[in-house]
Order: C-alpha cells, then structure tokens, then sequence
C-alpha cells in the first residue's frame, strides 16, 4: 500500500494500444522525479525537514514539488508561469505551497526569463532556500529509474524506442540512460516545439502557441543531446489533431505534449517494422479542454499529416519536421546550420 497519495500519483501505467504502440501514462509525470529529488537531498543531507524548497514552474512540477514537500514535511515557494491555472493555483495553496505568479504576458519566452530573474531576486533575500533547479540538476533524473524498471519488465529487449517530448530533458533523458544500461540498441526520439532553442530551431515561429511543458527559449543543462537518435518538431494544430485522435481512437485522454508525442510515435513505428514504440503521456487533457479538445472540429485527420524529412535546422518546416540527430553531442544554443 502507498504511504502517500504522491506515490500513487507518480506511478505510471503502461497501455499496449496496439501490437507495437504502447502508452506510458501518468496522471502527472514530475511527481516521480520531485519525489526521489527531494529525497535524495534529505538523505545526503543537502536540505533537512521543514527547509523551504523554491523553483520556477510552468504548472506541472509546481504541483509535482508541492506534493513531494507535503510527503517530506518540507516549504515550498513556486514562481509560477502566466500559464498556472486556477486548479493548480487552488490546489497549491490549499497544500501549503506560497505560489508567486507572473503578471499575465503572452509573450511566454519572456514570461521564463521574468521567472528565472524572480528565483535570484528570491535567493538574494532568503539564501537559506534550496533552489531546485529543475531544468539544470541531474538529480530530477533519479526517479525515473522505477519507471525504467516497469518498461523493462513489460517490454523486455533492444528493439525498443522511445518517444517523448522535451523539456528539461529529465525524463527522456533518464529513461534512455537506465534502458540502455541493459539494452543499448533502444533509441530516443525527442519531440520538439518549433521556435524552442533546446535543438537549434528558435527560428521558425509557431504562429499558434507553444506547446506548454516542452521546448524552451533558454539552454537546459538536463537535456543531454547526445542520448537522442531522433528529433520531431511539431506545431500546435499538428498536436492538437494527435490529441484529438488519442482519445478518439484509443480513449487516452491527455495534454498536448502527448498529442506531440503520439503523432511521433505512429511515424516511427510505421517506418521500424520490428521496434516497439512507446510515448509518455505526461499529464491528463483537462488543462487542454478549451484550448485543444473543444476544438476537436477542427482536427485533421492524421493519416493525412507526415513530416519534411530534414538534414539540417534550416530546412525546418511547419507543421511537422523529423531530422535524425545521431546522438550528436550539439551545443544547445543557436540554430545548427548545414
Ligand atoms: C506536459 C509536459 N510534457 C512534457 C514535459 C517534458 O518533461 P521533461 O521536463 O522531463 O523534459 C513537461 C515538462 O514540464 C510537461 O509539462
């Protein structure tokens, strides 16, 4: 039996969707990794009980930290993104987290360089907090060794690929170092916003919003580039017709990440007659009713959507663009040009 609602919660669940597409489904994918930071850092001594831990969010690690504090009997203080919404803000207070919001700005590059700017403002004042540094810290990796252990034993073998979209770059990231311990012939597909730097591409402009919780407008240290064989840059209309058609055909019902995700997914399998592919779903769709799924509508089919097969940043095109990375060791900022 868990001890805490927050076990449960970072526990996922593997959904075969057919004889080689499988769903890696969380309720939300970062409690698993605040739960094994935060008790990493009780347990080498970095922080101790009733410490207040502080980190920007764009809303699913704010909610993931604030349920690992609650679970460790620790603070904790998010300065939030515009895009925290009235749930999470609710939720978070009633749990004891203090939430600093950003002033609303559609501008969401801006938004995350404000927040960055508000963690150090923070930190001048009370150096006693413990800054987790979500995107920068390879101890958000840990968590995700359970994760690994659960593919493992439902999957087994080398032919394995994975597909998820990057943020941080902690969970696929993750999940491809502890496969490949056993198995290094699985492969990594990362699945990218256009106009995100974290793969050289802030030079196409999504005309659409970004896709919430993945790309970003500055350099991650958790995204280790030399661990992806595959990437896909994929805009909001193309996310949202794979959102709509995950639920749809297969009843998931999750965010626009995994729509990102599933559309990436389907490709590589049509194209590796013997791998299995698996995607993360990293959260449900209800932060996606108005903005993705009451548009379903609008959704294109997506047997009719396919990538520009590319060979450098330049040649990135919407709606969807796949170029092979080759596990190139790449510096992250700068479009990378032939
Ligand atoms: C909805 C969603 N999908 C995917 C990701 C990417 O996860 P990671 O930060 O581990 O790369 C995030 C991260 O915030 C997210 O919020």
């Amino acid at each position: 039996m868990d001890q805490h609602i927050a076990e449960a919660i970072g526990r996922p669940d593997l959904i075969r969707l057919d004889d080689r597409l499988i769903c890696l489904r969380f309720e939300t994918m970062k409690v698993v990794s605040a739960l094994a930071a935060v008790r990493h850092l009780l347990d080498t001594g970095v922080v101790r009980r009733g410490d207040t831990l502080l980190d920007s969010s764009s809303g699913i690690y704010a909610y993931a930290l604030a349920l690992a504090c609650h679970r460790h009997g620790m603070r904790c203080h998010i300065v939030g993104s515009t895009t925290v919404d009235h749930t999470l803000r609710t939720q978070l207070a009633v749990l004891g987290a203090t939430l600093e919001q950003m002033e609303p700005c559609s501008d969401l590059k801006l938004d995350q360089k404000r927040r960055v700017e508000r963690v150090h403002e923070i930190l001048a004042e009370h150096p006693e907090y413990h800054w987790m540094r979500q995107y920068h810290d390879d101890i958000h990796y840990l968590g995700y060794r359970a994760v690994t252990d659960l593919i493992r034993d439902a999957t087994g073998g080398d032919e394995l690929t994975v597909v998820g979209g990057v943020g941080s770059g902690a969970s696929t990231g993750a999940l491809a170092r502890y496969l490949r311990e056993d198995s290094p012939g699985v492969e990594l597909v990362g699945v990218q916003p256009f106009g995100s730097v974290t793969f050289g591409a802030e030079h196409v402009a999504d005309p659409e919003i970004i896709i919430a919780g993945i790309g970003s407008s500055i350099p991650f240290d958790n995204v280790g580039h030399a661990a992806y064989d595959t990437l896909h840059w994929i805009s909001f209309d193309a996310a949202l017709a794979g959102s709509v058609d995950l639920l749809r055909r297969h009843a998931v019902f999750a965010g626009l990440s995994t729509g990102a995700g599933y559309l990436a997914a389907r490709w590589e399998r049509s194209r590796s007659p013997h791998r299995t592919v698996l995607f993360i779903a990293a959260d449900t769709g209800h932060r996606y009713v108005d903005t993705v799924y009451a548009r379903h509508r609008e959704a294109v089919a997506v047997d009719a959507l396919g990538p520009h097969t590319v060979t450098s940043q330049a040649e990135l095109a919407l709606p969807w663009s796949r170029m092979r990375w080759n596990r190139s060791p790449a510096h992250s900022t700068g479009p990378i040009r032939p």
